[in-house]
């Protein structure tokens, strides 16, 4: 089968490094608290049960592609799902809780590496639908995700969103072999996780490793960058980019560039035009726009994208915010911004001294 016809998503070509005729763009977190449409339906019902319930699911995965024309839909989830499928209790308060966090050898042996299909079926079953649910729209590209296994370790250990990473860390020096079996075992996770989420018809995969940017190089070459290789190399994915998004990437884009991905996913803190400098032709490139730009003044923001639109240009290059949109952004601003990096074309003159 040829996986690269015509009708292939502008994300998808992007993503591999093609020459698209509009910069194709979506946002992190594009389903959310922000959008009144989704409150609507999160009122009815609790953040865990709005993941699993299939109908619903799909309804809030659709609404921000309905409403700005993003050139993806991810799917409406959490990195939390397998986590909970390993074996860990899990609830949404304020943020996630983990009530029975890992502390030891035993509580790392004691948990299972799922079955996908059997133990979050949900969220295939939703891929399918939105695949149906999209099938009159060949060119939206249908995004899934996994957390990656430190971001999903750091849950685990610490038991919820940390601010100094204390439990993990200490794990990381005091028993590092405690360690990289958990890491270990969440990598397998997740392998399967994202071979089923293709399986099921997920066009691109992104790897979220949120917090892998809060130890240095040395220990990220020990801890994170072989778990994202493990995914990676694991995945049944002709066809199919990957893209890998690290906060706090400063500084670590030349060890991301080694995991395997197609597309780094960068965020605010490194210009776009350096990211891109850094990163070369051997992957094409995602971000970066600073998801609080998004409360300042459309006059202000609209010009700030048109300018990455221009540094990321037609080839291999997606536009995102350099980490998800937060809750109260104005969508009125989210659509300009749209809109904005849609209707944008390099200038002619920019064109022919290129050209020559
Ligand atoms: O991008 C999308 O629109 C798809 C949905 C999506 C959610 N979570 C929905 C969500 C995705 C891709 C995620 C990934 C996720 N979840 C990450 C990685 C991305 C990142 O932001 O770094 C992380 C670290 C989590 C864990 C998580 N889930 C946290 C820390 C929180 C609480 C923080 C917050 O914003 O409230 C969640 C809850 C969550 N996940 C919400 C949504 C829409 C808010 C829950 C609500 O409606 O009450």
């Amino acid at each position: 089968m040829d996986f690269h016809t015509a009708t292939e998503p502008r994300l998808v070509k992007a993503a591999f490094g093609g020459t698209v005729d509009r910069i194709p763009v979506w946002m992190m977190r594009q389903a959310g608290r922000y959008l009144p449409e989704y409150m609507a339906i999160r009122n009815q019902t609790s953040f865990l049960g709005l993941c699993k319930d299939v109908d619903l699911a799909a309804e809030v995965s659709l609404q921000p592609w309905r409403r700005f024309g993003m050139d993806a839909v991810i799917m409406f989830s959490d990195i939390l799902i397998p986590v909970e499928a390993m074996g860990m209790p899990l609830v949404f308060e304020e943020g996630p809780h983990l009530p029975q966090p890992i502390r030891s050898r035993a509580d790392v042996e004691k948990l299972s590496i799922p079955d996908p299909v059997e133990k979050t079926g949900f969220v295939m079953n939703l891929i399918k639908r939105l695949r149906s649910d999209l099938s009159g729209s060949p060119d939206t590209a249908l995004i899934g995700f996994a957390g990656a296994p430190w971001t999903l370790a750091s849950y685990m250990i610490e038991g919820g969103t940390s601010r100094n990473y204390t439990q993990i860390k200490a794990m990381m020096w005091n028993e590092p072999k405690t360690l990289h079996m958990l890491l270990d075992k969440a990598a397998q996770t997740v392998t399967h996780y994202l071979n089923a989420q293709i399986e099921a018809g997920a066009q691109v995969v992104q790897l979220f490793d949120s917090w892998a940017g809060i130890v240095d190089s040395n220990a990220y070459q020990e801890f994170i960058l072989p778990y994202h290789q493990q995914v990676i190399s694991g995945l049944k994915r002709q066809g199919v980019p990957v893209i890998l998004y690290v906060n706090g990437s400063r500084g670590l884009l030349p060890l991301m560039m080694q995991a395997g991905a197609d597309v780094i996913s960068v965020d605010w803190l490194t210009p776009l035009a350096e990211a891109k400098q850094i990163i070369g032709a051997s992957h094409a490139v995602q971000g970066n726009l600073d998801s609080n730009a998004l409360f300042a003044d459309p006059s202000v923001v609209v010009p700030m994208a048109q300018a990455l639109a221009q540094t990321g240009g037609m080839t291999g290059y997606i536009f995102n915010l350099g980490h998800g949109i937060l809750p109260k952004t104005p969508p009125e601003t989210v659509k300009a911004v749209v809109d904005a990096v849609h209707a944008y074309q390099p200038s002619a003159t920019l064109t022919t001294s290129v050209g020559r």
